[in-house]
This record gives structure tokens, C-alpha cells and sequence, in this order.
């Protein structure tokens, strides 16, 4: 059987954008349009019948140059949740790898018709540059160290629907802020939601002029823990390192790394977050990561299944306005 559209709100309201290519270009209302759409899909993901027909016709690529679990697996269920048609382009075994540039590639795909392109890209901006040469609805999975918007959506969601809001609450975004694609999108975001952003981390692991992005600066994570009702911890993320940024991941965990130490600086119930994959005993420990009553990384990876359902939802929908075009 198939269900209808489980939410009423965002109901066939048009979506601002053409393109979903970061959250520093999304309005309050985007987010709030995004979200609440999404809570009516975290409800049909619970139901033994997962599906609706929306996108029954569509066709979703999901174009992935960079490795990834969770997000790739997320978009393709919330495609096929929708009804849509979903292939997945593995980097590994495609012509990229007989040297056809990003261009050529997405070129190609587009000829085939796609209705939206899902793209990871290990260069910042690459994403932007391969949405201005298709004519589909491009969703940015993750360009380098820039942006990652259906994280930082799904984290809107995972903490408004726990602390019931996100206006006014005291978040801290710790550890690797500097490679990291997911704390620029969250700060973005929460900037925008009224929310109060800070970062800690060590000097060498944060970008220059952070502080203008609208965030508070700690280097020192107890300190920067105090009063907190969200606790955003990041992963090292080695690979994006050119030389070494700490020294030792021993001496980095045992400064900077999550224990119930450190977090007993922060509100008694705050919500510990970390947009996987973690590093077990690098930046958090295993016991906090674990535990039931604090963490809420297992319904992260819930919420982004819904989040993207309803980004697809809202970007297929309009596809064919003309008021849509040339817009991002
Ligand atoms: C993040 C990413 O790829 O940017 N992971 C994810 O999408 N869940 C964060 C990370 O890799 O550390």
C-alpha cells in the first residue's frame, strides 16, 4: 500500500532553491520548511511500510568520488523510499578512473536524464561548479572542507525534536574544525537558527579568522564545555592533513578528546553528537559515545534518512518552474 505525503507541513509550499549546495545560502524558513517536512518522514520510516510514490518516475545518481557509509546509504534508502529510481556511480570502477575530468563525467550522467545528482567531491567547491553545467537539481553530499548541508540539516533535526527547539541553545562544535565540511555547515545553519555557537579546539586543528563566522573561540575543552546543552564533536580527520596538526593521538585525546570528565563542565543534560565515523578513544570515548541517555549519534543516522527525503522531496517537486531556474 501506498502511503501519501505524512506531513502537512511544507505540503506543497515551493522550495527557494534550485540546487541544495550548502546551508550559508539558506534562510530560517528554508530550514524550518526542510525540517518540518522531514518530521513527518521520520514517522513513515518507523511504520512497517517504508514507502510513498512521490518521486515514482524520478531518477537519483548518486555520484560519490570520496568514500562515505552512512551518507550514500542515506540518500539511496530515501530515494527509494520516495519511489525513485537510484544508481549508484562507484569512483572505483567508472571511467574517472581512465582520467575523464569531473566535467565530462557529469556531462555524461546528465545526458541520461537524471532528475537529481548526489555528489561528494574531495575539492571544495567542486560540487558548485558541476551544478552550474547540469540542467537536474544538484544536492551536495560534501565538497572538501566547505560545506555538507544534509548533515547540518539532520543535526537541526536530531536537536530540535530532543531539546524541543534550537533558538537560544549554547552549542559547542569540538575537535578538527579546520578539515571539517560538517562544523562550517552546522555553524551556518545554527547562526541562522538563533542558536549560540562555539568552537574548541587547538589552535592548529582551527582556521584562521574562525571568529567570523559568528562563533565563540576556546582552545581548551572543559572551558569551552561550560553551560553547553549540545556537544558536536568532530573526527580527526587524518586524511585530509597535510603534515602533522597534533602531537600524538594519545596526547590528543587525553586534551581534547570526550570523556565524562570533561563533559561534567556542560548541562547536566546535554546531548552528545558526532556525525560519524568516530574515532573510538581519538576524540571521544567509547563509554560516552555509547551511552544511551547522552549520546544521540544512532538517532543522527535516523534523522538523515529523513532529512533527505525531505530535501529530495522539495527539490524534485519544483523541478519544472520556470521561477526555479538559475537560482541555487
Ligand atoms: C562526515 C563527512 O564525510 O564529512 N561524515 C559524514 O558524512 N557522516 C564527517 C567525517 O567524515 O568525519
Amino acid at each position: 500500500m501506498e502511503t501519501s505525503p505524512t506531513s502537512d507541513a511544507g505540503a506543497g509550499a515551493p522550495f527557494a532553491h534550485r540546487h541544495l549546495l550548502g546551508t550559508e545560502t539558506l534562510s530560517r524558513g528554508d530550514i524550518e520548511q526542510i525540517l518540518d517536512l522531514a518530521d513527518g518522514y521520520v514517522d513513515q520510516n518507523r511504520q512497517t511500510d517504508k514507502k510513498n510514490g512521490l518521486l515514482r518516475g524520478r531518477t537519483l545518481i548518486n555520484l560519490f568520488f570520496e568514500n562515505s557509509t552512512r551518507t550514500r546509504t542515506s540518500f539511496e534508502l530515501a530515494g527509494k523510499r520516495l519511489g525513485g529510481d537510484v544508481i549508484n556511480m562507484s569512483v572505483s570502477t567508472s571511467s574517472i578512473k581512465k582520467g575523464e575530468t569531473l566535467i565530462d563525467t557529469a556531462v555524461t550522467l546528465n545526458a541520461m536524464h537524471p532528475d537529481v545528482l548526489v555528489v561528494r567531491h574531495g575539492d571544495s567547491g567542486a560540487v558548485q561548479l558541476l551544478a552550474e553545467k547540469v540542467n537536474c537539481a544538484v544536492i551536495n553530499a560534501g565538497d572538501g572542507s566547505h560545506e555538507h548541508p544534509t548533515q547540518a540539516l539532520l543535526d537541526a533535526l536530531t536537536i530540535r525534536r530532543r531539546k524541543g527547539r534550537i533558538e537560544g541553545l549554547n552549542v559547542a562544535i569540538c575537535g578538527d574544525v579546520s578539515h571539517s565540511r560538517v562544523a562550517r555547515s552546522n555553524i551556518h545553519l545554527l547562526n541562522t537558527m538563533g542558536a549560540r555557537v562555539r568552537v574548541v579546539a587547538p589552535p592548529t586543528l582551527l582556521p584562521a579568522h574562525i571568529d567570523r563566522l559568528g562563533v565563540d573561540v576556546h582552545h581548551n575543552l572543559a572551558e569551552g564545555l561550560v553551560d553547553c546543552d549540545i556537544v558536536m564533536m568532530l573526527r580527526l580527520q587524518t586524511e585530509r592533513m597535510a603534515g602533522s596538526f597534533v602531537p600524538s593521538m594519545r596526547e590528543y585525546f587525553y586534551f581534547h578528546g570526550l570523556d565524562y570528565d570533561k563533559l561534567r563542565a556542560a548541562k547536566p543534560d546535554a546531548l552528545i553528537m558526532h556525525p560519524g565515523p568516530m574515532n573510538r578513544g581519538v576524540e571521544i570515548d567509547s563509554e560516552v559515545a555509547d551511552d544511551i541517555d547522552r549520546s544521540a549519534i544512532h538517532e543522527q543516522v535516523e534523522m538523515g534518512v529523513a532529512v533527505r527525503m525531505a530535501c529530495l522531496e522539495l527539490l524534485a517537486r519544483d523541478q519544472n518552474a520556470p521561477w526555479t531556474r538559475n537560482q541555487s
